[in-house]
């Protein structure tokens, strides 16, 4: 990454080693089309409009901070990714990124299949009407009742995660009467290249079921053996926001390879693999993330060699993209507060909100982007730090990002890419009140979660 020192940024040569920021960009007031959702666009007067609705009008009718997240790229997105893995392959959507009923909607019209990983998901799923056996159910410790109600739903997929859990899910459906379908969860031991905290397939970690040491091949022969379940196939989660397609083809080898030990050994040929998400976006300029229909010939090619190698019929491919397909599609709008310079180091911009509603810098140093939004301007780029309102000083939106020299309060700035893991990993730390999330498609806007009230606070807090 590059670093770069300008006119207007910092002068002390310390903190230019200490900075994680790239030359600003020549001309600020241009939005890079790579981190902004499709129908994002400057208006004639240079504010930023999405869905043909200007920011201005946004942030009147519903206040900041708020998601706004473009419904068009998002459909667009699911059409994407099912188009690229056609016929034979399923997308399964990872609710984690971003859930809620219009969503489940959406995805339900578009043809996508859902991955949840709690009763909570499980239940907005089956609210807003996602066929149960359109949903994969995830979790390494998922709770008898939860288990209990994924089968009485009747869940297309457990994925199966411990040897208790084996046992679990099994009682359950036989004491429901039926074969339960699941997958079993498997570590492959590949080190997907990302932050440490989420990566999740190497083998010093708490989810799956181990390749390496014949747990997994353990846990096949137990899951075979109960009458409750009904083993359609293996699953695969490497990590999260990854680049290189290497990973996916060591993981995607590995489970072929344990399918070809399953046959030799059970003589049954398990018909789906499930390769996970984790597919990379762009955050900032610098990132190049793949195109789904790249991602598909990678993975499906893999499969295929792999296959014939091992004189396998191809199973279906499934894949659960969550950030790759809503990450893009939403931005944090902010109306800044209080901008303080400080001499020969940075200036502090502060917004209306912060890490309440994007813990992902405090947690894992992510990167973003930042723009002034409503309006343009033609002074010098200044470098900034964007922060929050809450008591924590790692309490950072965008480390290190340029904006211009004469930012003023009462600006509305606004940060891309923030539809997966932001709303979805909110807090109420400091008592915030968790911004809601607007859909804006084709010139309206309309509340799809609508922003937390004092109220809602005070009727948790039962005194
Ligand atoms: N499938 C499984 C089994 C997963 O565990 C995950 C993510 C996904 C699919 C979706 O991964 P995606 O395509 O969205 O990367 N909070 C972190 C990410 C944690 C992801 C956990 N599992 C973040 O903000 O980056």
């Amino acid at each position: 990454m590059s670093r770069s020192a300008h006119p207007a940024g910092p002068r002390h040569a310390d903190v230019l080693t200490e900075g994680h920021y790239s030359a600003p960009a020549a001309d600020l007031n241009v939005l890079d089309g790579k981190v902004w959702s499709r129908t994002v666009t400057r208006d004639a007067d240079g504010a930023l409009t999405v869905g043909g609705i200007a920011v201005a009008r946004l942030a009147e009718e519903f206040g900041t901070p708020a998601y706004f997240l473009d419904e068009s790229d998002f459909r667009a997105r699911c059409r994407a990714w099912s188009e690229a893995f056609g016929p034979d392959a399923d997308v399964f959507y990872a609710g984690k990124a971003f859930l809620s009923r219009a969503v489940v909607r959406w995805l339900k019209e578009e043809g996508l299949n859902l991955d949840v990983c709690s009763g909570g998901e499980l239940s907005t799923a089956l609210d807003a009407g996602m066929p149960a056996e359109r949903i994969a159910f995830h979790g390494n410790n998922k709770t008898v009742a939860e288990i209990e109600r994924a089968v009485e739903a009747g869940v297309g997929r457990i994925v199966l995660d411990s040897f208790q859990e084996i046992v679990r899910v099994a009682h359950i459906a036989q004491r429901h009467g039926v074969r339960q379908r699941v997958q079993i969860r498997v570590t492959v031991g590949v080190e997907a290249h990302t932050h440490e905290f989420i990566a999740t397939a190497h083998e010093d970690q708490k989810f799956g079921i181990a390749l390496a040491d014949g747990q997994a091949a353990e846990a096949v022969r137990r899951a075979l053996s109960l009458d409750g379940l009904d083993l359609i196939g293996v699953h695969s989660h490497i990590g999260s926001q990854i680049f290189d397609m290497a990973g996916f083809e060591v993981s995607a080898r590995r489970v072929v390879q344990l399918l070809a030990e399953i046959r030799d050994e059970h003589g049954v040929e398990l018909p789906e693999i499930d390769l996970g998400g984790g597919l990379g976006i762009a955050y900032t300029s610098e990132d190049d993330p793949r195109e789904p229909h790249e991602i598909a010939k990678a993975l499906s090619d893999i499969v295929t060699r792999e296959c014939e190698a091992a004189k396998l019929r191809t199973p279906r491919i499934s894949v659960e993209p969550g950030r790759a397909i809503v990450g893009p599609t939403a931005f944090t709008l902010y109306e800044v507060g209080t901008i303080k310079p400080l001499e020969g180091l940075r200036t502090y911009v502060s917004v209306d909100g912060g890490m309440s509603d994007n813990i992902r810098t405090a947690l894992y140093d992510a990167e973003y982007s930042v723009a002034l939004v409503s309006r343009t301007s033609d002074a010098e780029p200044m470098l900034v730090r964007v922060v929050g309102k809450h008591c924590e000083s790692g309490d950072i939106v965008v480390k290190d990002a340029f904006l211009p020299a004469d930012l003023a309060p009462g600006d509305l700035i606004a940060v891309p890419a923030t539809g997966a893991y932001c709303r979805s990993m909110a807090s109420n730390y400091n008592h915030a009140l968790r911004p809601p999330v607007v859909a804006v498609r084709d010139g309206e806007a309309r509340v799809i979660v609508r922003r937390e009230t004092e109220e809602d606070l005070l009727r948790l807090d039962v005194g």
